[in-house]
């Protein structure tokens, strides 16, 4: 089944998520209080105590690096422990975060799952804003820090709730789902969320012949190529998957045409054509686990092949090296900032996070 009708962002919404004011403590840095910068120097102690973690990502990281990142790494570890916090590392995290400071790794719906189980009273998200704000959701009475207050997305911020108020005012009784990579205020005013692991059967489960899918178009194009179920999308758009280009993808398959190719369904319509497999982050890293590929590109954001080779290093990743400027604006020294300094704290309206919270738990909560 094709679109039925797609309707567009008409004007841009800039991303302004709330922060303490530079120099201001936190609500949590008073309630917890702040610790002293521990040491960050390089020296036998560290190596011998890191070694373990080098091991993990020794195919990725070169030995001559680990002297910046082991110190990071080492002061990280020991705070989290003393603040009793965890990490939450999405798959787009560079292999020095994802591999050795990270408590829990996955894709949106992995990590939105596994936060609802963790006790820790503090949750440090190394991922962009919206997955810090779904933790924040589903854990109101936890403290959720981003290292990075601006680390946005580029779907996230292609809609606000106003929008969706005007398409049910539009289409009124036709069910909304929402990507998670949409803001709180977004989540508040649809029917249920769903990630790119679960669109299809999201959508599905409505049991309409008709449904808005937003705020992603080619997500939205991927579903209904799918599906039976009519669907009116919105025209936003991942700026990273929506680089890639099919004519890109025939050039690997030119130079060998034993390469498997798997991408995310966040990419255009042609480059999913072009591709072997098309899953979400999640999907992909299970498909090379299983198929154990001599050569595959994986076709989205650069550091997740890094993070797959650090497991898997006879699979050679041919990478066409598209980063996502958000997720990289997380790193070891912001994320050791906000444990010594609590910052920046995640802070939703609790109206909205309430409702919000209904579209997040109808989609965990869905039998599949
Ligand atoms: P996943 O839900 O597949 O982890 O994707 C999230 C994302 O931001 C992809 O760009
Ligand atoms: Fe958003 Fe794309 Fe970055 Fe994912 S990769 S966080 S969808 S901008």
């Amino acid at each position: 089944m094709a679109i039925l009708q797609q309707f567009g962002p008409t004007r841009s919404h800039p991303f302004m998520p709330t922060a303490s004011a530079p120099g201001e403590l936190s609500a949590a840095a008073r309630k917890y209080g702040v610790k002293p910068m521990p040491s960050l120097e390089w020296n036998a102690q560290v190596e011998r105590e890191t070694a373990h973690l080098y091991d993990r990502v020794q195919a990725v990281i070169p030995p001559v690096e680990w002297p910046f990142f082991a110190p990071y790494v080492k002061a990280i570890n020991t705070l989290k422990k003393e603040r009793g916090a965890v990490i939450l590392a999405h798959n787009y995290q560079t292999p020095e975060i994802y591999n050795c400071v990270a408590d829990f790794v996955g894709d949106s719906l992995q990590l939105a799952v596994e936060v609802t189980k963790t006790k820790a009273p503090i949750i440090v998200q190394a991922g962009v804003h919206f997955m810090a704000e779904t933790s924040k959701i589903l854990n109101p009475d936890k403290t959720v820090l981003i290292p990075d207050v601006r680390a946005g997305c580029s779907l996230a911020s292609s809609i606000i709730g106003e929008d969706v108020r005007l398409l049910r005012d539009k289409f009124p009784g036709v069910p909304i789902v929402a990507y998670v990579n949409t803001s709180a205020d977004v989540k508040a005013e649809v029917d249920i969320c769903c990630t790119s692991a679960n669109a299809v059967q999201v959508v599905e489960s409505l049991g309409a012949d008709t449904v808005i899918f937003l705020p992603d178009q080619y997500l939205a194009n991927y579903v209904a190529s799918q599906t039976k179920v009519r669907i009116i999308s919105w025209k936003g758009a991942c700026e990273v998957h929506e680089r890639f280009t099919a004519d890109e993808l025939e050039k690997y398959r030119a130079d060998d045409p034993s390469v498997q190719i798997i991408a995310h369904p966040e990419c255009p319509p042609d480059v999913l054509e072009a591709a072997d497999y098309t899953g979400s982050t999640k999907g992909m890293i299970d498909w090379v686990r299983k198929n154990k590929p001599k050569r595959v590109v994986m076709v989205t954001e650069c550091s997740m092949a890094d993070n797959v080779k650090a497991e898997l290093p006879d699979v050679e990743f041919v990478k066409p090296c598209n980063l996502c400027p958000h997720m990289k604006r997380i790193t070891l020294p912001k994320i050791l900032d906000s444990l010594v300094y609590m910052k920046e704290e995640v802070v939703i309206d609790p109206m909205i996070a309430e409702k919000a919270r209904r579209s997040v738990e109808r989609m965990i909560h869905l039998k599949m």
